[in-house]
C-alpha cells in the first residue's frame, strides 16, 4: 500500500449516478494531488453538484468510488466527514443569527472544545473580514458577498485538510467575486486540497492548478489552463461582422483556413500564425466582396477552449434552478466534521 503522504488527497473512479432518467453522472475519474487545486469546470446541469455530493458523503454513487484522504466515502463516511469543509453552491448560514453565533452553533458541531471554539471563531471573523458585523447584525442583512465569506468560514472551523467549494462565486458581483478570490488564494497557500467547482471560465483559469471539463456527466477534457488553451493553437483571430448573414457567408470563404466559429455576427477562427492568417483571411473576404466591421488577434481564453469542446459557452445557461437538486440541498446536512 502506498504511504498516506503520497497518495492524492482525492481520488474519483469511474463515477455513476442516475435521477430515475437523467443520468447525472457516467464514468467519471480524475484525481486531486495534496495541496493542489482543481477545478471542475462545466456548464449548468453537467454534473458539478453531484460529484461534490458524492464526495461529501452526501450521496452515495450508483457506481465506482471515491476516495478522500485515502478514506472511501460511503463506507467511511464519519471519518470522511471530520477531514473535509464543504461550502455550497446556496450558502447555507442561519439567516436569524449574528455571524459569530453561526461559527459557534457550527464550531459545537465539531469535536472542538468551548475555548477553542471562541478562539476559532474569532480568528475566522477576522481572516473573512467580517469582525466589524460578527455581532450586531442578523446575517439575513449581509450581502451577498458577506454570505459567502461566512458561508466559507463556516466551512474552515474544524480546519479540514480538504475543502470542496461547490460555484462559491455563483451570483457574486464583480468586487465579491474578486474579493472571495483573494480569500480561496490564502487559504490554498496554506495548503488546503481544494476541489472548486465553477461555470467560470476566468475563476478556473485563477484558482486551478488544473481543470477537469465536465459536460453531461462526462469528462471532455483535463488539463492546466495553459495545456487546454494550447490545444486551440496560438491566436484567436476575430472578425465581426455588420450581420447574421454576412458572417455565415464569411464561415464559408474562411473555412479553408480553419474551423470558424460562428456565435451572432462574430465568427472565429483559432490558427497558428496570426499575422499571415488576417492578411490571408482579410484577402479572402475581400475577393467575396465582404468587408468585417470589426478585426482582432488576441490570444485563446478558455471561453474559447468551453466554446470549441462543447460548441457553446460555459457560463450560457438555461434557468438557473434547473441545477437546484429538488431534494433541496440548502437545508441539507452539512459535512462540517459533525460527529
Ligand atoms: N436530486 C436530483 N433528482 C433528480 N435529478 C437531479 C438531482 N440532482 C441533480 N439532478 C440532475 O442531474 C444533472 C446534474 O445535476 P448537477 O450535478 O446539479 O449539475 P451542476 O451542478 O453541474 O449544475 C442535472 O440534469 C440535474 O437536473
Ligand atoms: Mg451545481
Amino acid at each position: 500500500m502506498p504511504s498516506p503522504t503520497s497518495r492524492p488527497a482525492i481520488v474519483v473512479e469511474g463515477l455513476g449516478k442516475h435521477f430515475g432518467e437523467v443520468e447525472a453522472l457516467k464514468d467519471v475519474s480524475f484525481e486531486v494531488p495534496r495541496g493542489a487545486v482543481l477545478g471542475l469546470l462545466g456548464p449548468n446541469g453537467a454534473g458539478k453538484t453531484t460529484s461534490v455530493r458524492i464526495l461529501t458523503t452526501l450521496l452515495p454513487p450508483d457506481t465506482g468510488s471515491a476516495h478522500v484522504l485515502g478514506l472511501d466515502v460511503t463506507t467511511h463516511r464519519q471519518e470522511v466527514r471530520s477531514s473535509i469543509g464543504l461550502a455550497g453552491q446556496y450558502a447555507a448560514v442561519d439567516e436569524f443569527l449574528t455571524a459569530r453565533e453561526n461559527l459557534l452553533m457550527v464550531g459545537r458541531l465539531t469535536h472542538l472544545g468551548r475555548a477553542e471554539i471562541r478562539a476559532r471563531a474569532d480568528e475566522l471573523l477576522a481572516q473573512f473580514d467580517l469582525a466589524d458585523a460578527a455581532d450586531d447584525r442578523q446575517v439575513r442583512t449581509f450581502s451577498g458577498g458577506m454570505r459567502r465569506r461566512l458561508d466559507l468560514a463556516a466551512a474552515l472551523v474544524h480546519r479540514p485538510p480538504v475543502l470542496f467549494l461547490d460555484e462559491p462565486t455563483t451570483g457574486l458581483d464583480p468586487k465579491g467575486r474578486n474579493d472571495l478570490w483573494a480569500t480561496i488564494e490564502q487559504l490554498v497557500e496554506g495548503g488546503t486540497t481544494l476541489l472548486l467547482t465553477t461555470q467560470y471560465l476566468e475563476e478556473a483559469d485563477r484558482l486551478a492548478d488544473r481543470i477537469v471539463v465536465i459536460d453531461h456527466g462526462t469528462v471532455i477534457a483535463e488539463g492546466t489552463a495553459v495545456e487546454l488553451k494550447a490545444r486551440l493553437g496560438a491566436t484567436v483571430l476575430e472578425l465581426g461582422f455588420a450581420g447574421h448573414e454576412d458572417t455565415a457567408r464569411a464561415g464559408g470563404v474562411l473555412a479553408p483556413l480553419g474551423e470558424p466559429t460562428v456565435e451572432g455576427s462574430v465568427l472565429r477562427l483559432t490558427v497558428d500564425d496570426g499575422a499571415r492568417s488576417m492578411l490571408t483571411a482579410v484577402r479572402a473576404l475581400d475577393d467575396a466582396g465582404l468587408e468585417p466591421a470589426t478585426a482582432a488577434l488576441r490570444e485563446p481564453t478558455l471561453d474559447d477552449v468551453f466554446l470549441a469542446l462543447t460548441g457553446r459557452r460555459a457560463d450560457d445557461t438555461g434557468p438557473d434552478d434547473a441545477a437546484a437538486p429538488p431534494d433541496g440541498t440548502t437545508g441539507a446536512p452539512r459535512a462540517r466534521g459533525a460527529a
